[in-house]
């Protein structure tokens, strides 16, 4: 086989050139603030709204906290490679495209077939998180969905009269994915405006939670803070910790998207670390204070629910209080879930374009101007998978792929150090090659915390991309055709 082929390759300039006749007369408008609250809006999800329950029941108990602040100083060091990359090649398509600039086509397919697993799993995942307090949200007023039509397909259910049956899909978590979708089709015109709302009320919901929640809170919630490992790896103790790190990781996913307005930053040289390093640290204090109040409202063991937030908000007493968050919770998920299925239909335009996949997924509606056929796509099979699949397996998914991105994207920053040491570099990461590695090194202790399973679904999952690049890729790409 042609080897060369590959580790072929476009240039920098080339890729930023391309980009130019679709993406530029954006305006140069965003500032610091805007960017963080940018990747404040992508950030705050299921992952805290949901996750952090079962994190806290099942793997690392009241010691959540830390489990948040691994997960917070392993993302620090990725973001500042993200940075760098961000400035340096500040186009749409996210990491994808710094790999191919960087490590050639098929490193690059590898890793667009890996953030699938971010984009597609990952608004799967919170579509099933939405469900849960929609249903929540329901039954506060007294409507309650039949548990066989919101629970995974196949899944055991327990009906109001006790007895067992089999759940057929979860029904709203499909609705919402498809609603989005259709949303996504007709245009997005709106969007910036609708989710700086979003992302205040998502703040304001959350630090809510955190002032009244902590005049509740019962300290002996609190012991043991770190609870003895039952013998299992990741069932708590310090093991747990770092299998709670690395299912809590979920909930920092999202501050990589803020890389793709690098485009539109003012001045990317300053305000992209700002950006993500700033919305990092915000919602790395306020997922850690949620943590110790939630665990401390609540014994730990009774937090394996679909809408943890709320059950804590529960003991609180406060019923307009409860109504509110639950609300603010189904508005924050609905934002990330529009940012996700938007993200998947973008890089596969780009991997489309690069002729990886068919050009179906390249094809823009000449009036609505948006990927139709490949949102419509994206929309029926992530649908499918959040009506099935239970929100653990997904979660688990998705921060494994994702981790394993920013494995890559640190290697990124530092082949291309060496390879190319002149281009310009509108931002540096600090500490090179320190904090690359240490970037590679937090990712992949995160990833070793997860279970064998996810691991072996990871596995799975890559070998057949390549078995589809083998197929598809290799004969069609952009790189091979004969000049016309
Ligand atoms: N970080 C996002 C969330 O928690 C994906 O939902």
């Amino acid at each position: 086989m042609d080897k060369a082929a590959y580790t072929a390759r476009k240039s920098i300039p080339e890729i930023i050139a391309a980009a130019d006749t679709g993406e530029v007369g954006l305006r140069r408008a965003l500032g610091p603030l805007s960017i963080t609250a940018l990747g404040i809006g992508a950030i705050i999800g299921a992952g805290i709204f949901v996750l952090t329950g079962t994190a806290a029941a099942q793997y690392a108990g009241p010691a959540l906290v830390l489990s948040f602040v691994l997960g917070g100083i392993a993302c620090a060091f990725v973001g500042l490679c993200y940075a760098e990359l961000a400035a340096m090649i500040p186009v749409s398509g996210s990491s994808y495209t710094y790999t191919y600039a960087t490590l050639g086509e098929l490193m690059a397919w590898i890793i667009g077939w890996d953030l699938i697993l971010e984009y597609a799993m990952g608004a799967a995942t919170v579509a099933v998180g939405w469900s849960g307090y929609v249903g929540s949200l329901l039954a506060g007023l007294g409507l309650h969905l039949p548990p066989v039509l919101t629970q995974a397909a196949g899944s055991t259910v327990r009906l109001a009269d006790g007895t067992e049956a089999v759940a057929l899909l979860n029904l709203p978590a499909a609705l919402i994915v498809l609603a989005l979708t259709a949303l996504l089709i007709l245009g997005t015109r709106e969007s910036t405006r609708l989710n700086n709302a979003m992302v205040v009320v998502k703040l304001a919901v959350v630090l809510l939670f955190i002032i009244i929640g902590a005049a509740y809170v019962t300290p002996a919630n609190w012991h043991p803070f770190l609870p003895p490992n039952t013998g299992e790896f990741g069932h708590f103790g310090w093991s747990g910790v770092l299998r709670g790190a690395g299912v809590v990781f979920f909930a920092f996913i999202g501050f990589d998207a803020i890389s793709t307005a690098a485009q539109e930053t003012a001045s990317p040289q300053r305000d992209m670390p700002i950006g993500i390093l700033g919305s990092l640290a915000v919602c790395t204090v306020l997922y850690v204070l949620v943590a110790g109040v939630l665990t401390g409202l609540v014994p730990y063991p009774a937090l394996s629910v679909a809408d943890p937030i709320a059950k804590g908000v529960d003991v609180i007493g406060l019923g307009w209080l409860s109504g509110l968050i639950k609300l603010g919770a189904l508005a924050g998920l609905t934002t990330v879930i529009l940012v996700l299925l938007y993200g998947q239909a973008r890089i596969f335009l780009t991997m489309a374009r690069d002729g990886l996949l068919p050009p179906v997924f390249a094809r823009i509606h000449p009036r609505l101007r948006t990927p139709w056929a490949s949102q419509m796509m994206i929309g029926l099979v992530v649908a499918s998978i959040a009506a099935a699949v239970p929100i653990g397996i997904l979660g688990e998914m998705v921060s494994i792929g994702t981790l394993f991105a920013f494995v890559l994207v640190c290697g990124a920053v530092l082949y291309l150090r060496r390879r190319e040491p002149q281009m310009a570099r509108p931002f540096r990461a600090p500490g090179v090659p320190v904090v690359p590695a240490l970037g590679i090194g937090f990712s992949l202790l995160l990833m070793a915390g997860l279970p064998l399973d996810t691991w072996l679904r990871l596995v799975i999952w890559m070998a057949i991309g390549l078995v589809i690049y083998a197929l598809y890729g290799r004969h069609h790409s952009a790189l091979r055709q004969p000049p016309r």
